[in-house]
């Protein structure tokens, strides 16, 4: 089977059907429309650790488990985030492209010219542990940190308190926390670390691309449907912002303005792939689905509150 691709729903569904268990990963649509067909299945262990593709709410009302990989891949992940930004800023690809065409023909002292990174303004969208590890890069290459995260006290309104994690940040790395609006402001480079859910769907639109700075750098190594990829488009096409990707909202597809756009880097979902990391993330995915089996509850699983009345039909 083509791993590569995703998988068609129809064939999805006929693999699935009469399986107990799943090992997935964020290109298997698992759906409520698949999930419902698959009336074995008890328990998806999603080889990622963000796990939209799954419908979360299906599995707690249908008593399937749902496992994922939190904590081994931050590092990978951060040091892509933070790779795509260098990219950007000095121009990288755009250099590898320029010496392999054999334009090369000397030193020039204004030859690609990029931007400085120390001392500019690093706005961070989501604080778990691969923005804290994005922090912790942006902290070592001299950058000011800002950042904004979700806060389920304070949620719709504008305002936060701030707590330990916050107090510690400060303590850190220096790392100051904004609010939204004063983050795509005040920011040179903003990468974005949260999850897809429904909150943040879209959370960066045509509305925030306008508040950014001119010529801002837009990392998002978090999720395509994150940026609302129209907007993302025309931001791009007219030169207000630098994209640099590695998701986008309809993968494998990229849309043809941001392949041709000199304004773009971009990858194809590669914020985990390390040997190192994809070996962790299939072990704790692989263990998770061996801990069940044996009765007990991993650490990793999303949804621990249906496991006692699923556990015994495994
Ligand atoms: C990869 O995208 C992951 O969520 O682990």
């Amino acid at each position: 089977m083509d791993r590569a691709a995703p998988l068609p729903d129809p064939e999805l569904t006929a693999v699935l059907s009469g399986i107990d268990i799943v090992l997935s990963e964020p290109q298997d649509n698992l759906s409520e429309n698949i999930l419902s067909r698959c009336q074995a299945l008890k328990m998806v262990a999603q080889r990622a650790v963000g796990y939209d593709n799954v419908d979360l709410d299906y599995c707690n009302r249908s008593g399937i488990l749902l496992s994922n990989t939190p904590g081994v891949l931050d590092n990978a992940t951060a040091d892509l985030a933070f790779s795509l930004l260098l990219c950007a800023a000095r121009r990288i690809v755009e250099a590898d492209r320029y010496v392999r065409a054999g334009l090369w023909h000397g030193f020039e002292s204004d030859l690609l010219l990029g931007r400085e990174i120390s001392g500019k303004t690093l706005g961070i969208v989501g604080l778990g542990r691969i923005g804290e590890a994005m922090a912790r890069r942006a902290w070592g290459f001299g950058l000011k940190i800002i950042y904004c995260r979700s806060d389920h006290k304070n949620s719709g309104t504008t305002e936060f308190e701030l707590d330990e994690k916050d107090r510690r940040l400060a303590q850190s790395l220096g790392a100051r926390r904004v609010s939204m609006e004063d983050l795509l402001r005040e920011s040179d480079f903003i990468s974005l670390h949260c999850p897809l859910k429904k909150e943040t769907t879209n959370l960066i639109g045509a509305a925030e691309l306008a508040l950014m700075k001119n010529g801002c750098i837009l990392v998002n190594t978090a999720r395509g449907k994150v940026v609302e990829e129209k907007a993302l488009v025309e931001a791009v096409t007219k030169g207000k912002i630098i994209a640099a990707l590695d998701v986008f909202a309809q993968e494998p597809t990229v849309p043809p303005p941001l392949l041709n756009s000199p304004n773009t880097v971009l990858a194809p979902h590669i914020g985990s792939a390390t040997d190192e990391t994809r070996f962790a993330m299939a072990e704790l995915a692989v263990n998770a689905v061996l801990q069940v089996l044996q009765g007990g509850l991993p650490a990793n699983l999303v949804n621990p509150q249906i496991f006692e009345s699923t556990v015994n039909k495994l």
